[in-house]
């Protein structure tokens, strides 16, 4: 099926054939949804557009698309309005037909991409030893839901964790782990070296104090490259300590990725810089190899290199991503490429991608995007950090969400006189905890910093994660009370939308494909919470004013569908949120 809006969008197309002729074939009809509803549910702004090409008044224009518009199944009869406006007003039959049609599919009537794509979401990617901080839980959550809709979609995604678990670092951990726990570099079987983080800290204060040590370390980085056995059995110890650790979080948070690290690309790394030698594009500059970027200049007005290959010979980040480029094009025939990083690395990201399309390696039928995000602040609107001002660790700040959502629903059951067994109050607070926090990154437009505040995320008012929750427990209580199964109700049950809050209901249910496909190009999940937000409104007001259970057929079962059909969509898009609905809670 294609959403309202876009079968709209082809009929003023058609009339603007029809009234100037095919020199304004797919032209824009610029159809918004209105902004006052008293006015319709659609404008075209064409006309207004038009008025200098075509010399004649924004009004005459809007007249000759009207009259040569067909809408009639769709809309009531169009209305040309202010300097040239051309208001459409869904039928109410129309309305009712397109409710009944999508009432028993459980995709809600939303159609899979009929260009359906490789598609690569790289995203979460934390570093190895390093502690994964909250920059890495946006990346996370953001890149988990651009996946969830492409999946939707019908798109084959490959959600890829580019893990940073090579690099110079590895010399300095590998040297400290040798004095510390030499049995480490030979014994077969894993070693528990405890907290990574602290490791990682204990060892970076030795490299700093003593200079044999450095010289150690840097000998370690020599051996990993060359892959010397009990190097490499050290870095594998280490590699799947972080592992164990970063599972955890992805197990909580129920989120799937494919991890291909850094290390992955290392042996591909010689001939990246090869492939830029033979495509002219490598200077050598300070001993360094190096690409002069376009576009990209120090303050003297001179362009900026990009450093593939150091003096000493060894690689870096950039390199490493070139190398990812190229494999993912040419080996997993990516068509769109998604980084999802915090915006600081906005700059690394557009050199990168430079340097890969002069290089040729980027069809003209391939997209990299970089989806970048704002920081997370402290209720104090500095940097997110521990009173003590360390960075947080991820696994504490789930645990504490899921420890207040449990408090926040001690409190209402003792106030509401309710029982519950420790099996529900436990299953509740972790749906609610974990939803809150990430319903409230995705709330936010994602480019902007946001406050993280527990208290806001976990309120049950506003646009959270438990107020959306509780809408949807609203409607299954709605069932539980009048005995009804919504599944029972049948693709005949006929729809008859007659109040005001009824006809705001149904169009907005309607409403979800075009938001789906609208995140599906600019990759902004907040517009699917405020959908969602909005959606939870629209049924609240509808349930206010209109009686399900007490009212006569064949309006009671009308409603009852409608409150099945707003179960359905807030349970499918929270589902695309990566989050998961409660029956009751
Ligand atoms: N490991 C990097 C970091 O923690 C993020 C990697 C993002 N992905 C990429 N292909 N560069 O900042």
């Amino acid at each position: 099926m294609n959403s309202t809006q876009e079968q709209l969008k082809e009929k003023l197309q058609q009339a603007l054939v029809a009234a100037f002729g095919t020199d304004y074939a797919g032209t824009d009809p610029l159809l918004v949804t209105a902004s006052n509803p008293k006015f319709g549910d659609y404008q075209a702004n064409v006309a207004l557009s038009l008025a200098k090409r075509l010399g004649q008044q924004p009004r005459a224009i809007a007249q000759q698309i009207v009259d040569k518009l067909d809408v009639s199944e769709i809309c009531k009869a169009p209305e040309v309005a202010g300097p040239g406006f051309i208001n459409l007003k869904l039928k109410t039959e129309y309305l009712q037909a397109q409710l009944s049609a999508i009432q028993a599919d459980p995709r809600l009537g939303i159609g899979k991409t009929k260009t359906p794509k490789r598609e690569i979401v790289d995203f979460s990617s934390p570093n190895i030893a390093k502690e994964m901080h909250v920059g890495h839980l946006r990346s996370t959550i953001i890149g988990d839901c651009i996946a969830r809709i492409l999946e939707f979609r019908g798109h084959d995604v490959l959600r890829l964790n580019h893990v940073g678990d090579w690099g110079t670092q590895f010399g300095m951990l590998i040297a400290y782990l040798r004095e510390v726990y030499p049995q480490a570099l030979t014994t077969a079987n894993a070693l528990d070296i405890g907290d990574l983080v602290t490791f990682y800290r204990q060892a970076k204060a030795r490299f700093d104090a003593d200079e044999a040590f450095q010289q150690a370390a840097r000998q370690e980085v020599v051996r990993l490259q060359a892959g010397a056995e009990d190097t490499l059995h050290a870095w594998k110890l280490l590699v799947e300590q972080s592992r164990r650790e970063f599972q955890v979080i992805y197990d909580l948070l129920d989120v799937r990725l494919t991890e291909r690290g850094e290390s992955f690309y290392n042996p591909l790394l010689p001939k990246v810089v090869e492939d830029l030698e033979k495509a002219g594009l490598l200077v050598e500059d300070q001993g360094a190899k190096v690409v002069f970027l376009q576009g990209f200049t120090n303050k003297q007005g001179q362009p900026l290199p990009l450093i593939v290959q150091k003096s000493d010979g060894g690689y870096n980040y950039a390199t490493t991503d070139l190398a990812a480029i190229r494999y993912r094009i040419q080996q997993d025939r990516a068509q769109r490429i998604i980084y999802v990083t915090d915006a600081g690395q906005a700059n690394h990201f557009a050199a990168v991608f430079q340097v890969a399309r002069r290089a040729g390696w980027v069809g003209d039928d391939v997209e990299l995007v970089h989806v970048p995000f704002g920081l997370v602040l402290g209720e104090d609107g500095k940097k997110f950090k521990t009173r003590t001002g360390e960075t947080v660790r991820l696994r504490d700040l789930l645990d504490e969400a899921i420890a207040r959502a449990r408090t926040d629903l001690e409190m209402r059951l003792q106030a509401e006189g309710r029982q519950e067994t420790e099996q529900f109050k436990a299953h509740v607070a972790k749906v609610v905890g974990i939803s809150a926090v990430k319903y409230a990154d995705l709330s936010q437009n994602r480019t902007s910093d946001y406050v993280f505040s527990y208290d806001k995320m976990l309120s049950l008012k506003g646009n959270t994660a438990p107020y959306m929750l509780y809408a949807y427990v609203r409607t299954q209580g709605i069932s539980r009370e009048g005995n009804i199964d919504y599944e029972q109700l049948g693709a005949d049950a006929k729809i008859l939308l007659q109040e005001d809050t009824e006809l705001t209901l149904a169009k907005h249910l309607l409403q979800l494909e075009q938001v789906i496909a609208d995140i599906e190009q600019d990759l902004m999940p907040h517009r699917l919470c405020e959908y969602l937000y909005q959606l939870s409104d629209k049924f609240n007001q509808f349930y206010e004013n209109c009686p399900v259970l007490k009212s006569e057929e064949p309006v009671r079962t009308s409603r009852l569908v409608l409150c099945h059909l707003t179960a359905k969509t807030l349970k499918l898009g929270l589902s695309l949120l990566g989050i998961e609905v409660l029956e009751r809670m």
